[in-house]
Parts: structure tokens; sequence; C-alpha cells
């Protein structure tokens, strides 16, 4: 059965982020009854940066002892990622980079173990800087030699009202991703 992991970005546990994961786990489940989720929220999770010791080039773990390594562990298991994160200063949240930099590394040091697997990126913001934290998403995706999946940028907007229940378009770009992830699927 088909299994994604849905990383969320924010600190903000009932965001607007973690409403577009629930979004795109309803659509998932839709379109591919069965389909098992593995779903992290970083924020209490306390993630390390990466010291770049290349322990786990060594080892094949990371020296931390956070959950990066079962995630890693987990990932290897799942079909699929989307990560999503709010837009910070124009950027993805340091919460969501320094757990990328550690599960690219580990990966790496696993043989590039999330080779062809999909991806997909979401991304909410108050008004600027969706496409530079879509393409740091879409980046990783290509330096892990996953297979980025495209919805045409999955991104809502709050403007004023923090919140993103306004923006009718942005909240259906995670139904078009999990449309278009299943038709890859098929
Ligand atoms: C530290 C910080 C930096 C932010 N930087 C930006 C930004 O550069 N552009 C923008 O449009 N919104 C910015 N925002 C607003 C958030 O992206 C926006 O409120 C988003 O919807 C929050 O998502 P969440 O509800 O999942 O936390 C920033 C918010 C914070 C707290």
């Amino acid at each position: 059965m088909a299994k994604f992991m849905l990383l969320g970005g924010s600190p903000r546990k009932n965001g607007n982020t973690e409403k577009m994961l629930d979004i795109f786990q309803a659509a998932m489940a839709e379109q591919l009854p069965g389909v098992e989720f593995e779903r992290y929220f970083l924020e209490n999770m306390h993630i390390q940066m990466c010291r770049a010791c290349l322990t786990c080039f060594r080892t094949g773990a990371c020296v931390f002892q956070d959950k990066v390594n079962e995630m890693v562990a987990t990932l290897e298991q799942c079909d699929g990622l989307i990560l999503a994160s709010p837009v910070y200063y124009g950027s993805m949240t340091a919460q969501l980079k320094a757990v990328l930099d550690r599960i690219g590394l580990i990966a790496e040091a696993h043989d590039r173990s999330l080779r062809g697997k999909i991806g997909g990126s979401i991304t909410v913001a108050r008004r600027w800087g969706h496409l530079a934290t879509q393409a740091e998403l879409m980046l990783w995706f290509d330096r892990v030699e996953m297979v980025h999946v495209g919805c045409g940028w999955c991104s809502a907007t709050s403007t004023n009202a923090n919140n993103i229940d306004t923006d009718d378009e942005g909240l259906h770009y995670p139904v078009r991703l999990a449309e278009n992830i299943a038709r890859l699927m098929r």
C-alpha cells in the first residue's frame, strides 16, 4: 500500500501550513483509498542542526539522539514526501531547513536512498516569498534525486487576517497536488 510522509515546518500547531497538509491528506486518501501517512510536526521535536561531523557516512546514523534517524528509516519505506512551510523572510522555516539538511545527508550516506521517490511542496505566506520558498523545496528534492510533482505551485496566501480561508484558489492546490501524484502513481 502507498505511504506518504508529511512534514510540516511551521511552529504554529493549527496554523495555515497544517491546514494545507490536512487538505492534501484528505484528497490523497480519496485518490488512493488505503494510502497511509506518517505525519510530523517539527516544532515539538527539538531538531538539532547538522554539525558536519559526517558520522552518518561512517556509521549510517546521525549522532544526535532526536527523531531524525527514525524519520529517515520511515521515509525510506515511503513512496513520497510532502514538505510544507510558511514563508519566513522569503525562505522556508529554520526548523524545516535543519531537518532537511540532516535527512539529505543521512540518505546520501545510505547510497542516496531517496532516489526516485515522489516529492511535493506546499507553501503559505501572508504576502511575499512563495516562489523563492517553493524553489528551495523543489531544489532540495532535485538534490536528493526525488521526483517533484507540480500542481501550479501549491501555495496559499493569508493577507492581513493571517488565515488562508478566503484564498479559494490556494486551498484547492493541495487537492490538485494529490490528483497529480495519484495520476503519476497509477
Ligand atoms: C518570522 C516570520 C517571518 C515571516 N516572513 C514572511 C515573509 O517573508 N513573507 C510573507 O508573506 N509572510 C511572512 N510571514 C508570515 C507567515 O508566512 C504567514 O503568517 C503564514 O501563513 C504562517 O503560517 P502558519 O500559520 O502555518 O504558521 C512571516 C511570519 C513570521 C513569524
